[in-house]
C-alpha cells in the first residue's frame, strides 16, 4: 500500500481564519481529520462588512489557536505532516501574510515542503474533497470576490469562459442585504429574507442577458435595488418581496448564462457530457442551487455541489489544492509573497473599467 500523503491548510485571505488536516484515500478523496474555521461575524457585523485592519488583526490573535486545535483535532503531529500548503492570494494582502508568514515558518522549521495556494483554485478543486471528478469539468465560481466560469482542465490549467464586469456575486448579495438593513453576513440574510417575500413582485433588470456570452453584470440590478428601496418606507413586507425579487432576478441571470456556457464547454471539450461544478460561498445558496439543477434536468448535464461547510471559505479546501499541487511537483519556495490580485487564468482579457467593449 503506498503512504497517503496528509496536509496542513492554512487560510486567512478574507474574514475566515481556518486550519485544517486532510489525508488522500483510497477513493481518491480526502479523509478530513479536522476542518477548523474561526468566522469573524461579530468583529465585522457592526461595520456591515469586512474591515481589513480588523481582519488582520483577528486573524493574528486566533492562528496558532486554530492551527494548535486543527492538529490536536486529526490527532497527526507536525512531523508526520507531508506538506503545509497555505492561501498566498487573491485578496487582502494584510490577511493573506497572516496565514502566508505562518505556514511558512512551520515549513522551514520542518524542513518540509510548502505550496502557495490561489484561493480561487482552493474553490475551483473543492469538491473533490468528497467526490472523485474526472478532469475537464465546468466551473461556476461564486464568491465574495469572484464570479466566473472556467474550464477546470486539470490541476493549474484554467481557462476563463466568462467573468463578472462590475461586481462580484457575493459582493450583490452583501449590499442588497445592507440596503435593505437585513444584517451581516449578507449572502444569508438575503437567502432567509427571500423565503418570506414574493420573488414575482418587483420587475428588475437582468444587464447584459442577451449579449456578451456567458459574462455577467450586477451592478444595474444592485442600483435598482438601492432605488427600490428608497420607496418602501421601512415596509417588512416589501423589503421581503424586494430581496425575493432579487434573488429571483439572480436565478434568471445565472440560468441563461450558465446555459450559454455550457454550449461554449461543448464546443471547446468537443463532448456532450458536461459536470458543472457551482463552487464559492454563494454556492451554499439552496435556490440557486435548485434553480441550476432545473437547468440540468432540462437540457442534460450534471451539477456537483461541494457540502455546506466547503461552499464558504476554509482550509481544507487549501490543504487539498496542496496535496494535488504536490503530486504534480507543484512546490513554492520560502520567499514566496502574497498576491491581492491572482486570476487562474492568466490569459483571460481584463473585463473591468472603462473602454470596454462587449
Ligand atoms: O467564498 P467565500 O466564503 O469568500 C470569498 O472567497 O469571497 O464567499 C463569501 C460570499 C459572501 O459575499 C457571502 O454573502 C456569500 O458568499 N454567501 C451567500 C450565501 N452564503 C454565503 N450568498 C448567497 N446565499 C448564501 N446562502
Ligand atoms: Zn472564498
Amino acid at each position: 500500500m503506498t503512504k497517503k500523503i496528509t496536509f496542513l491548510g492554512i487560510e486567512t485571505s478574507c474574514d475566515e481564519t481556518a486550519a485544517s488536516v486532510i489525508r488522500e484515500n483510497d477513493k481518491g478523496t480526502a479523509d478530513i481529520l479536522s476542518n477548523i474555521v474561526s468566522s469573524q461575524i461579530s468583529e465585522h457585523k457592526k461595520f456591515g462588512g469586512v474591515v481589513p485592519e480588523l481582519a488582520a488583526r483577528a486573524h493574528l490573535e486566533n492562528i496558532d489557536y486554530i492551527i494548535k486545535a486543527a492538529l490536536n483535532e486529526s490527532k497527526v503531529s507536525l512531523k508526520e505532516i507531508d506538506g503545509i500548503a497555505a492561501t498566498a492570494g487573491p485578496g487582502l494582502i494584510v490577511c493573506l501574510t497572516v496565514g502566508l508568514n505562518i505556514g511558512k515558518s512551520i515549513a522551514a522549521f520542518l524542513n518540509k515542503p510548502f505550496v502557495a495556494v490561489n484561493h480561487l483554485e482552493g474553490h475551483a478543486l473543492s469538491p473533490g474533497l468528497e467526490n472523485y471528478i474526472k478532469f475537464p469539468y465546468l466551473l461556476l465560481l461564486i464568491s465574495g470576490g469572484h464570479s466566473q466560469f472556467l474550464i477546470v482542465k486539470d490541476v493549474n490549467q484554467y481557462e476563463q469562459l466568462g467573468t463578472t464586469i462590475d461586481d462580484a456575486l457575493g459582493e450583490a448579495f452583501d449590499k442588497t442585504a445592507k440596503m435593505l438593513d437585513l444584517g451581516y453576513p449578507g449572502g444569508p440574510s438575503v437567502e432567509k429574507a427571500s423565503k418570506m417575500g414574493d420573488k414575482n413582485f418587483f420587475k428588475l433588470p437582468e444587464p447584459i442577458i442577451n449579449k456578451a456570452g456567458c459574462n455577467l453584470s450586477f451592478a444595474g440590478l444592485k442600483t435598482a435595488v438601492l432605488r427600490e428601496s428608497k420607496k418602501i418606507n421601512g415596509n417588512e413586507k416589501l423589503k421581503f418581496s424586494l430581496a425575493a425579487s432579487f434573488q429571483n432576478t439572480i436565478n434568471k441571470i445565472l440560468y441563461k448564462k450558465t446555459k450559454i456556457a455550457i454550449e461554449m464547454f461543448k464546443k471547446k471539450i468537443n463532448t456532450s457530457n458536461v459536470n458543472l461544478v457551482v463552487a464559492g460561498g454563494v454556492a451554499a445558496n439552496i435556490s440557486i442551487r435548485d434553480n441550476l439543477k432545473k437547468l440540468s434536468k432540462e437540457i442534460g448535464f450534471t451539477t456537483i455541489y461541494p457540502n455546506l461547510e466547503f461552499c464558504g471559505d476554509n482550509a481544507a479546501m487549501i490543504a487539498w489544492a496542496g496535496i494535488q499541487r504536490f503530486k504534480k511537483n507543484l512546490l513554492n519556495k520560502i520567499d514566496v509573497e502574497a498576491k491581492s490580485r491572482w486570476p487562474l487564468d492568466e490569459n483571460a482579457p481584463y473585463m473591468k473599467g472603462p473602454g470596454l467593449k462587449l
